[in-house]
């Protein structure tokens, strides 16, 4: 069945079927390999995008699900706001040690700036908690969120 979704601002035509995940559409359809697989479960997060704003796991968000909700993926997070502000904090701080996870800890981190330019640190705990790292990145990750809502106070 065919499928249109807006993606990173681009309307993408895809025929799948419809309880196909959006990861398996992203990564193996369109080729954006930027969002990664990691449990298919919805538990470690590696998978995050945006929908409308929102981080969500794409792993367990079907396609026939999206309808006119606009899709952001790593690829294009960089031309947000606060997207930028993350990512230039996540250099700063050299926060990826593998790198595996990081699409999708970029994605819950600049979701949650987006929404609250200043969080404390148990909003901080409340956004990133279900996105694991095995590298244990964790204390760069909240230093980094932190510079980055200072990035908003002026
Ligand atoms: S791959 Fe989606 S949460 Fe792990
Ligand atoms: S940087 Fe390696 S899993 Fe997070």
């Amino acid at each position: 069945m065919a499928f249109t979704v807006d993606i990173n601002g681009t309307l993408r035509s895809v025929d799948v079927d419809g309880d196909t995940p959006l990861l398996w559409v992203l990564r193996d359809v369109l080729g954006m390999t930027g969002t990664k697989f990691g449990c298919g479960m919805a538990l470690c997060g590696a998978c995050t995008v945006h929908i409308d704003g929102n981080a969500t796991r794409s792993c367990v968000t079907t396609i026939d699900s999206i309808g006119d909700q606009k899709v952001t993926t790593i690829e294009a997070i960089g031309a947000t706001e606060a997207g930028a502000k993350i990512q230039q904090a996540w250099l700063a701080h050299e926060v990826p040690q593998c790198g595996y996870c990081q699409s999708g800890q970029i994605m819950s981190a600049s979701a949650l700036l987006a929404s609250n330019p200043h969080p404390s640190d148990s909003d901080i705990n409340d956004a990133m908690s279900g996105n694991i790292c095995r590298c244990g990145t964790y204390n760069r990750i909240r230093a980094a969120i932190k510079q980055a809502a200072e990035a908003n106070a002026g």
